[in-house]
């Protein structure tokens, strides 16, 4: 069964598979995202050498960026979309307890994307374009990231980030399979925990960079 975006963008159904593949494709991000992080843990010349070669594929690297682009933003698109069609479903004055199950975690899902993109134009304006960091140099990602997350007060924006993230990715991931019409079934259930372990493990890497800068590991 192939559709094309226009038709998929039309039902709600097909929004909700849309931001169920964004989400996917966001979810590889991610990943990618932590592996590259972790190379500030060899140090200066292994990190800076890493963006370095990103740098040197500027095709693949604007190919992966426009991609990432287009994902993030029918996620977004489509699940304002969404919420839209539900509020105006909702009759007026109905109660918290009466909304539909689920109500609740949709809702805690979209103020936390939310959240999470307003971290995303604060990274992006700290670590890639470095307007928001005083002593930033282009190429020094090492000591861009070092310094950058020095102030007490950045790295508890970083660390809040990567414990939403992990909230985010693990809820996300359920809701996507739901959407896709993958029914978890009892077998599917049982890896919940499987699904929660590299929803963590993910947050634990992003929160290794400040933990480590905050007890001088990388300095
Ligand atoms: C402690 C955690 C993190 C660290 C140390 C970190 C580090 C970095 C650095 C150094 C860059 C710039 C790379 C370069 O210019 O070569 C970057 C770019 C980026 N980061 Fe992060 N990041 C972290 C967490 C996150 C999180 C949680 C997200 C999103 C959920 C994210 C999304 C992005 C995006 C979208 C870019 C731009 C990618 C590009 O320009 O191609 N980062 N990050």
């Amino acid at each position: 069964m192939t559709r094309a975006p226009g038709e998929l963008w039309r039902s709600t159904v097909g929004r909700k598979a849309l931001v169920a593949l964004s989400g996917l494709v966001l979810w590889v991000w991610v990943i990618l995202h932590v592996f590259g992080n972790l190379t500030l843990f060899s140090g200066a010349a292994a990190a800076d050498g890493y963006a370095e070669a990103l740098q040197r594929a500027p095709a693949a690297l604007w190919a992966v960026r426009a991609g990432l682009a287009v994902a993030a933003a029918v996620h977004v698109v489509a699940v304002a979309s969404l919420a839209r069609v539900a509020r105006a479903a909702r009759p007026r004055h109905e109660s918290r307890a009466a909304r539909e199950p689920g109500a609740l975690a949709a809702r805690s899902m979209r103020v936390g994307g939310v959240a999470l993109l307003g971290f995303i134009v604060y990274h992006l304006l700290h670590l890639t374009l470095g307007v928001a960091h005083p002593g930033f140099r282009p190429g020094h990602v090492y000591d861009n990231v070092v310094l950058g997350l020095r102030p007490t007060w950045v790295a508890a924006v970083y660390l809040g980030a990567a414990a939403l993230l992990g909230l985010h990715l693990f809820h996300g991931l359920w809701a996507a399979i739901r959407s896709l019409g993958l029914r978890p079934g009892v077998a599917g259930r049982r890896r919940r925990p499987a699904v929660a372990l590299l929803s963590g493990a993910i947050a634990a890497g992003f929160a290794a960079i400040p933990l480590a800068v905050l007890a001088g590991w990388l300095r």
